[in-house]
């Protein structure tokens, strides 16, 4: 076997915590072979049939694989586990180690998926569906939490106003799409916290847009909807650039879901440029949950720690290792 991870080390990452039941195989820290993924809850029917077709598709045998990686937390307990116990079958059957693999560490990994070289320190912005965090990244595994969300996520925030507009889930695409027919400047929503710290606070903003349409029903979903994400954007934007420049940072990334929303991508480089900071954007598919970024943190997790036991269990609040 070679080293677990090293260089030409084939990592299989599997990602089940929530809505997908992903594979991806990854060569290296780095070099994805395939992602296929199919968006579903049922992970018990699905995680075999997907994690044989990454291994097809990538092109090599099940014995050139080194290692198997699984999300074991944060998320939903019932899909959590079919994947952790998929990827335990499959190390031993194999004979290769297991890597037991944080989501939220995994989101912060996507970040350098497509460009490797770090540039510490570094803050990344992390916007998903459960959580808000702006994390200032010291070095592999090294991370200290700077601000978070005391109230809802960035991309709850997404969802819930998307479902009062009447729009499909998951909000964040469709609010995304509505918003590019609308101004942005059109209502002046509320930038909860924005010259107050680094923490977030989203729930506010919700209740804004409910209140204003109900108010002036004649507006148009998608004036509110730009406007909306226009207010959400903007305070992520202020507090993470203020991050980096409070740690004298040398660049920022984005990850998490709410980072594939177009006007955040398009912001977050224009700010970048002005501050004098290196971007890190993933592309849109890694923003995403995906298994792609569970290899990838899988691979760093075996290098630094080693193996994860074989009863290690997933943990549905498992939290960020802070420094
Ligand atoms: O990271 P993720 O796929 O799953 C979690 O770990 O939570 O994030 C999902 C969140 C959802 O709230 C979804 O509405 C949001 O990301 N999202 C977006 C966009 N695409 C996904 N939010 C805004 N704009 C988007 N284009
Ligand atoms: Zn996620």
């Amino acid at each position: 076997m070679a080293q677990p991870a090293g260089p030409d080390s084939v990592i299989l990452g599997i990602e089940t915590s929530c809505d997908e039941t992903a594979a991806a195989v990854l060569l290296g820290p780095n070099d994805i072979l395939v992602v296929p993924e199919i968006a579903s809850r049922a992970h018990v029917e699905l995680v075999t049939p997907v994690v044989a077709r990454a291994i097809v598709e990538a092109g090599i045998e099940d014995r050139r694989i080194d290692a198997v990686a699984a999300t074991v937390g944060p998320g939903l307990i019932g899909s959590l586990l079919v994947g952790v116990a998929t990827a335990k079958a499959l190390a031993l059957v194999w004979d290769v180690p297991f890597v037991g693999v944080n989501h939220l560490e995994a989101h912060l990994y996507a970040a350098f998926l497509e460009e490797p070289d770090l540039e510490l320190p570094l803050v990344v912005l992390l916007v998903s569906g459960g959580h808000t965090m702006l994390v200032s990244m010291e070095d592999h595994g090294r991370y200290r939490l700077l601000g978070q969300t005391i109230d809802d996520a960035a991309g709850e925030a997404f969802d819930k106003v998307a479902r009062f507009l009447g729009l499909e889930y998951p909000g964040g695409p469709a609010i995304d799409r509505v918003a590019i027919d609308g101004d942005p400047n059109a209502i002046a929503f509320p930038r909860a916290l924005l010259n107050d710290g680094l923490d977030f606070s989203f729930s506010g903003l919700k209740t804004a847009v409910v209140n204003h349409v109900r108010a002036n029903p004649d507006v148009t979903t998608a004036d509110v909807a730009a406007s909306f994400q226009e207010a959400v954007v903007e305070v992520l934007l202020a507090k993470a650039r203020k991050a980096a420049r409070q740690i004298g940072a040398k660049a920022l990334a984005l990850g998490g879901g709410v980072a594939a929303n177009s006007a955040l991508r398009e912001q977050f480089l224009d700010a970048c440029v002005v501050d004098g900071l290196r971007a890190f954007l993933p592309s849109r598919a890694m923003c995403t949950d995906n298994a792609a970024m569970i290899a990838a943190a899988g691979w760093h997790r075996l290098r630094r720690d080693g193996p994860s036991a074989l009863d290690m269990g997933a943990d549905p609040n498992l939290r960020l290792p802070l420094l």
